[in-house]
C-alpha cells in the first residue's frame, strides 16, 4: 500500500509562491502526471514530497502517516532526475546495486537483485562499463535500474527523458510504463511535455504559476478543459483560441467573429453564456473539429489556407476565423497554401466557450 495525501502543501522561496496550496490524492499504484510550463512549481512539488525541500506549509501523508519531519532516506521514496546523477567513478553494476549495499545486504543477494533489474532494463551487456562509456538511453535506464532496485513505496520522477533524443523518448516512456503497471509502485512523474502527460498518466495534474488548474484522466482534461489555459496546453496541435461576440441570427443565437463569419451557436452554450452574464467569449476549437465543408454542411465558415503543414496521415491547415490562425485537420492533397476562399465546417456541439476575462469554461 502507497497511498499519498497533500493538503494545502505550499512553498515560498523569499517573496516567490512556487507551490500555493496544493490538495492531492495519489491512489495506490496511481501513475500521476505533474505537467505544465517551466517555472511552475513541479520540481518544487515533487521535491517536497521526497523531502529534498523543506514544505512552507501544509501537509504531506503517506498512508496516513505525516512526513514532515520524516528524513528523506526513511520516506521509502526512489527518485530518477532528467541528469541521470549516476556514481561517474562506479559500474554499471556498482550503481546498480549501491543502495542494498548501503542496507548491508549481502553480496550474494545484491549481485542478484542487480542482474534482474539489469535483465529487466537490458542492461546486461553493460553491467562492467562506467556511466560515460553508456549511450544517453543507457544512462537513463540506470538511472531507472537504481530507483527500481530499491522497490520503493513511491516512484519520483523529474523529467527523466527530456535528455534523449524523440524516438528514444517515445520507447522508454512505453517502457517506464511498462514497468510501473507491471510493479504496481505509485509513481508521481513531472515533465512540461503535455504528450508525455496525455500519454502516459492515470491522473492529470496541471500546473500554472504554482497553482493547480484542473486534476483529471487524459481524457477529461481533454475533453473538458476547466479554463482557457488547460486547453491550450494540453493537446497537439495547440487548441485555437477566437474571441466572438454572441449575436441574434435567425436560425438563434450566433457566434459572431467579425469580418462577416459567423457560427450558429448551440442552444445549451448560448444558455450558459446568458447565465454567466457575457455576451461576448473566447472560443475554443480544436483542430479536428475543424475540416472541409460538404455541400450541405452546417456551421460553415470562408477562409483562405495560410500554411499547410503535412504530417503523413493528415494535414494540419491553418485558416482564418475572426481574425485569428486556426487550424483545422484536413486530409493530404485536400488543399493548397494561398487557395482563395475555401469553405470550413466546424462541429458546432464540440466547441469549448470560456468567459473572455477568467477563461473558466462556461459548459
Ligand atoms: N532554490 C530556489 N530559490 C528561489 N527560487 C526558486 C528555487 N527553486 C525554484 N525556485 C523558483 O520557484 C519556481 C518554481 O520552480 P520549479 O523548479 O519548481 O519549476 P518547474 O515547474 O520544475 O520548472 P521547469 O519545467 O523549468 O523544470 C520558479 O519561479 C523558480 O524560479
Ligand atoms: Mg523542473
Amino acid at each position: 500500500m502507497a497511498e499519498l495525501t497533500l493538503r494545502g502543501v505550499r512553498k515560498r522561496f523569499g517573496t516567490v509562491d512556487a507551490v500555493k496550496a496544493v490538495d492531492l490524492d495519489v491512489r495506490d499504484g496511481e501513475f500521476v502526471v505533474l505537467v505544465g510550463p517551466s517555472g511552475c512549481g513541479k520540481s518544487t512539488l515533487l521535491r517536497m514530497i521526497a523531502g529534498l525541500e523543506e514544505i512552507s506549509g501544509g501537509e504531506i501523508k503517506l498512508d496516513g502517516r505525516g512526513l514532515n519531519s520524516v528524513a528523506p532516506r526513511d520516506r521509502d521514496m526512489a527518485m530518477v532526475f532528467q541528469d541521470y546523477a549516476l556514481y561517474p567513478h562506479m559500474t554499471v553494476s556498482e550503481n546498480l546495486g549501491f543502495a542494498l549495499k548501503m542496507r548491508d545486504l549481502p553480496a550474494q543477494a545484491i549481485d542478484a537483485k542487480v542482474r534482474e533489474v539489469a535483465r529487466m532494463l537490458e542492461l546486461e551487456p553493460y553491467l562492467e562499463r562506467k556511466p560515460r562509456a553508456l549511450s544517453g538511453g543507457q544512462r537513463q535506464r540506470v538511472a531507472l535500474g537504481r530507483a527500481l532496485i530499491r522497490d520503493p513505496k513511491v516512484f519520483l520522477f523529474d523529467e527523466p527523458l527530456s535528455n534523449l533524443d524523440a524516438k528514444l523518448r517515445v520507447g522508454m516512456r512505453m517502457e517506464i510504463r511498462k514497468l510501473q503497471a507491471t510493479l504496481g509502485t505509485t509513481s508521481i512523474y513531472v515533465t512540461h511535455d503535455q504528450i508525455e502527460a496525455m500519454t502516459m498518466a492515470d491522473r492529470i495534474v496541471v500546473l500554472k504559476l504554482g497553482e493547480v488548474q484542473q486534476i483529471g484522466t487524459p481524457n477529461e482534461i481533454y475533453q473538458r478543459p476547466v479554463n482557457s489555459f488547460v486547453g491550450t496546453f494540453i493537446g497537439s496541435p495547440p487548441m485555437s483560441l477566437v474571441p466572438a461576440a454572441i449575436g441574434a441570427g435567425n436560425g438563434g443565437a450566433v457566434l459572431d467573429f467579425g469580418e462577416g463569419q459567423q457560427l450558429l451557436l448551440p442552444a445549451d452554450r448560448a444558455e450558459a453564456a446568458k447565465r454567466a452574464g457575457v455576451t461576448r467569449v473566447d472560443v475554443g476549437l480544436r483542430a479536428e473539429h475543424i475540416g472541409l465543408a460538404g455541400e450541405d454542411a452546417a456551421g460553415v465558415f470562408v477562409s483562405d489556407i495560410v500554411l499547410l503543414e503535412d504530417h503523413g496521415a493528415d494535414s494540419i491547415a491553418v485558416v482564418r476565423l475572426g481574425g485569428r490562425e486556426v487550424m483545422a485537420r484536413v486530409r493530404p492533397g485536400s488543399v493548397q497554401v494561398g487557395e482563395k476562399a475555401r469553405r470550413f465546417a466546424v462541429d458546432l456541439d464540440a466547441i469549448h466557450l470560456f468567459h473572455p476575462e477568467t477563461g473558466m469554461r462556461l459548459v
